[in-house]
């Protein structure tokens, strides 16, 4: 007989407005239709949590549960759900955009932003994929829907005629060694791109070039310097940056390094998560998940588990926000502390 489902779990909780997070008894959330409850085993942590916590961007209202990323086991179905069973170890990304918050130890997806974790990869590796890869993804694969909503625009190469379509084309990935870099080199090698430059401090060359970048510039470089470095690797128009993380120097040097012409000139865009008009492209991607990195197109983080459960995470997201992590996702199990 399986075990019935519980009514209350711990939460990390933001109990008031720039206040330190506690842990703190919730109900568990009962799946609607279409979605499915999961048993938290693995947490990834990200920078956007402390910034969320530090700076109340959305004006939350208090008590407040915050936390990006799932992986874990299915425990209960909705309504109407067939694609995945009890028992199915599952990742997801959720988050205060969809109220499906990571810090605690029971969380709901929606089935069709979510996938079965690939059998080569565990739970903590499963965990620190969802919001690099939708990240990544979006920003090179959506397409603007105004000025400064919406990404690249490139055929994605999961769909026909996209793969290697951008061949010897060259681009350039800003802070390759960032979480979200490292898919956006893997999503650009799929698609073709060469070279694939990117910035990251040098002792991450050897990892990035695993992924699949050709050239790795130091990071620290200045601006002008790191333009130097780029033009001696290629003279071909650069129609593609993808800035994952920079400086405003090196920023503003791979605006000019930017090539115009075309039927538009430079255009800057910013991604924010899967809103509704991207339904389409993040439903497609959590379809295709598992199958790439089955294939070893995409590869997980490097991760790093950080030891004492929910109460670990501040110490985590510390660390993130003093750029105390490098190349690697931080990783929590909700349940060590109980
Ligand atoms: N728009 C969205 O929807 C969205 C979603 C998620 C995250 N984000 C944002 O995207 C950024 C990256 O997130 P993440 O989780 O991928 O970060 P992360 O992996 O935690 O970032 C750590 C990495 O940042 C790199 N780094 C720091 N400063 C850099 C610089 N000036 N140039 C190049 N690399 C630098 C470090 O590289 P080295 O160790 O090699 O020096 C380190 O490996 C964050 O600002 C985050 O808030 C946006």
């Amino acid at each position: 007989m399986s075990n019935p489902i519980p009514t209350k779990q711990k939460a990390l909780v933001i109990p008031a407005k720039h206040a330190p997070f506690v842990i703190a008894e919730v109900d568990v959330p009962k799946p609607g239709p279409g979605e499915i409850l999961v048993r938290e085993e693995a947490i990834g942590l990200n920078p956007a949590d402390w910034m969320v916590h530090d700076l109340d961007p959305f004006q939350s209202n208090y008590p407040f549960i915050i936390g990006m990323e799932t992986a874990g086991t299915v425990i209960q179905l909705g309504e109407g759900v067939t694609s995945f069973a009890v028992g199915d170890k599952v990742f997801f990304a959720g988050s205060v955009f969809n109220g499906h918050p990571s810090f605690r130890q029971y969380n709901l997806t929606a089935v069709e932003f979510c996938a079965k974790v690939p059998s080569n990869l565990t739970l903590d590796q499963a965990a620190s994929i969802p919001i690099a890869v939708e990240t990544a993804g979006l920003g090179l694969f959506s397409r603007p829907v105004n000025d400064a909503d919406g990404g690249a625009g490139l055929t994605p190469p999961w769909e026909e005629g996209g793969r290697g379509k951008y061949a010897d084309q060259p681009i350039l990935i800003l802070g390759g060694s960032t979480a979200i870099g490292q898919p956006a080199i893997q999503f650009s090698k799929m698609c073709g791109f060469s070279p694939i430059i990117t910035t990251a401090s040098l002792r991450n060359a050897e990892l990035l070039k695993s992924s699949g970048a050709t050239h790795v510039i130091d990071r620290n470089l200045s601006g002008a310097d790191f333009a130097a470095a780029v033009k001696a690797i290629t003279r071909d128009p650069i129609r593609i940056v993808y800035d994952a993380t920079s400086n405003a120097d090196i920023q503003l040097a791979a605006y000019d390094l930017l090539s115009s012409g075309g039927t538009a000139d430079k255009t800057v865009t910013f991604v924010v998560g899967f809103k509704e008009q991207f339904r389409e492209l993040g439903i497609s991607m959590w379809k295709h998940m598992p199958a790439w990195f089955e294939s070893g197109d995409l590869k997980p983080n490097n991760i790093e588990v950080v030891p004492g459960g929910l109460g670990g995470i501040p110490s985590g997201l510390e660390r993130l926000k003093n750029g105390e992590v490098s190349a690697r996702k931080l990783i929590v199990h909700p349940n060590e502390v109980a």
